[in-house]
C-alpha cells in the first residue's frame, strides 16, 4: 500500500473489545484499510492496553491487504519492536519522548520488515523529525494515553512545519480529538493520515462516521 495515499485509520483503544474482530470488519467494509492499534505499557503513559498478542490476533482474522498501524506508547520500545514486526505490524511508530535511541529504534523496526513512524507529544517540539531517518510522522493532538479528549488547535502550526519539513513523501498522520471539522483543519495544514477512535466506535453508526470524517478529510 502507498504510504501517500490519504487514510482515515479507526483506533481500537474506543472498540468494543468483547466485538473487536467484528467492529474492525464494519469499518472496513465502509473503506478503511488502515487500523490503528494503541499500546500503552502503563509507564510511559498510566493506562495499559494490550500487546502483540492482539496485534497477532487482528492479523490472523483481517484481509492481508489490511495495514496495522501500530503506536507505541511503551518505554524503551527498543525492546519490544521486533516483536510486534513478528506478530504482524506493517507500521510500527515510537514516541520521540520514549527513548534516547530514536535512529537505533526506527532501523530495528525497518530491519525487522515494517514501516518506521516517529510521534512527537504536544509540548514536544517537532525538530526531531529532521534528525532520523522515517517512514511516517505523527503528530499528537491530544496528549497521549486517552481516547475523547478535545483537539488542541495549537498542533496545527506543527503540522504545517513538519509538512514543509519533510515534503510530499512523508505522510504526516494526526492522532487524537479528530472528527470530521478537526480532520478539514489537519487536512488543510498538511496532514495525510487522520487517527479517530472515539468519533467513529463511540457513535451509533461508525461506518457513517468513518466516511464522514473520510470525506471532510478529502480521502
Ligand atoms: C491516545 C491514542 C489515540 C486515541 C485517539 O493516546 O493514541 O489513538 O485512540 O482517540 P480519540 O480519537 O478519541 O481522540
Ligand atoms: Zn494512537
Amino acid at each position: 500500500m502507498p504510504l501517500t495515499e490519504r487514510h482515515v485509520a479507526p483506533s481500537i483503544l474506543s472498540a468494543d473489545f468483547a466485538n473487536l474482530v467484528a467492529q474492525v470488519r464494519e469499518v472496513m467494509d465502509a473503506g478503511a484499510r488502515v487500523i490503528h492499534c494503541d499500546v500503552m505499557d502503563g509507564h510511559f503513559v498510566p493506562p495499559i492496553t494490550f500487546g502483540p498478542i492482539i496485534v497477532s490476533a487482528l492479523r490472523d482474522a483481517l484481509p492481508d491487504e489490511t495495514y496495522l498501524d501500530v503506536h507505541l506508547m511503551i518505554e524503551s520500545p527498543e525492546k519490544h519492536v521486533a516483536e510486534f514486526a513478528k506478530a504482524g505490524a506493517d507500521g510500527i511508530t515510537i514516541h520521540a519522548e520514549s527513548t534516547p535511541h530514536i535512529d537505533y529504534t526506527l532501523s530495528a523496526i525497518r530491519d525487522a520488515g515494517a514501516k518506521a513512524g516517529l510521534v512527537v507529544c504536544p509540548a514536544t517540539p517537532p525538530e526531531h523529525f529532521g534528525q532520523a531517518e522515517l517512514d511516517l510522522a505523527l503528530i499528537m493532538t491530544v496528549n497521549p494515553g486517552w481516547g475523547g479528549q478535545p483537539f488542541l488547535r495549537n498542533q496545527l502550526e506543527k503540522i504545517r512545519r513538519v509538512r514543509a519539513m519533510l515534503g510530499d513523501g512523508v505522510p504526516v498522520e494526526v492522532d487524537g480529538g479528530i472528527n470530521p471539522q478537526t480532520a478539514a483543519d489537519c487536512a488543510e495544514a498538511g496532514a495525510t493520515w487522520f487517527v479517530a477512535g472515539s468519533a467513529i466506535f463511540g457513535s451509533d453508526d461508525p461506518a457513517a462516521t468513518f466516511r464522514e470524517i473520510a470525506a471532510a478529510a478529502g480521502c
